[in-house]
């Protein structure tokens, strides 16, 4: 792939991490999908608390259908031709205490990077989604009150982008990202350094 430029070198796992929108509509192996929940499953999280909760649906299973429909009709779109849609959520208070853990969605989303970089691994597309119900995934999926929805992901094998419509081949693109001079600050904020 070899598009991204990073300024210092950096893991290729990392850098060719992107979130593709074509798949072929072919079912991962339970070995596959399991080994993605495997690579959550040991993220870092404050007090190793491990908020992090995902709900699936295989696209040959009776659950699919609640799972597509809280989607927005944008990520139905495209999301018809993934393997599984996999909800992240997570436990708003620690266990141990039951007092709030700040950083639970934070946790989460180290456990969710974790899960992309290993699909990038295996030759397989995790792609993230916001453009969903939150409020009827509560309901639809009895999430209890403790619990926030924090998103949603489809998984799937790599398609081809000709056959996605023309407007999503034209999204079908590797982004780039903003230049670390303008993400780290030196001291205090806003103090930026020359790289
Ligand atoms: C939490 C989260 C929510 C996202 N929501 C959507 C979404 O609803 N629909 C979509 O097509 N892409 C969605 N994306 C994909 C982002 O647009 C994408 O990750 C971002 O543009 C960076 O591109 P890359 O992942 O290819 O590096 C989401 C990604 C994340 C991490």
């Amino acid at each position: 792939m070899n598009v991204r430029k990073s300024k210092y070198s950096v893991n290729p796992l990392i850098l060719n991490r992107w979130s593709p929108r074509a798949m072929s509509g072919e079912l991962l192996a339970k070995e596959e999908l399991m080994t993605l929940f495997e690579a959550a499953r040991w993220a870092p999280s404050s007090y190793n608390n491990q908020p992090w909760r995902f709900i699936f649906a295989t696209r040959d299973s009776k659950d699919w259908d609640v799972l597509f429909n809280l989607l927005v009709d944008f990520n139905k779109s495209w999301t018809k031709t993934a393997a599984a849609l996999v909800v992240a959520i997570s436990r708003k208070n620690f266990e141990f205490n039951n007092k709030p853990a700040r950083t639970h969605s934070f946790d989460t989303g180290s456990a969710w990077e974790n899960l992309a970089i290993q699909a990038t691994s295996m030759n397989l597309v995790a792609h993230g989604m916001e453009g969903l119900d939150y409020e009827k995934a509560k309901k639809d999926l009895n999430i209890p009150d403790d619990y926030a929805v924090e998103m949603m992901f489809a998984v799937g094998k790599p398609g081809k982008k000709e056959d996605l419509s023309p407007e999503l081949q034209a999204k079908e693109v590797i982004s780039d990202r903003k230049p670390l001079n303008e993400i780290i600050f030196q001291g205090k904020f806003g103090n930026k350094i020359n790289l």
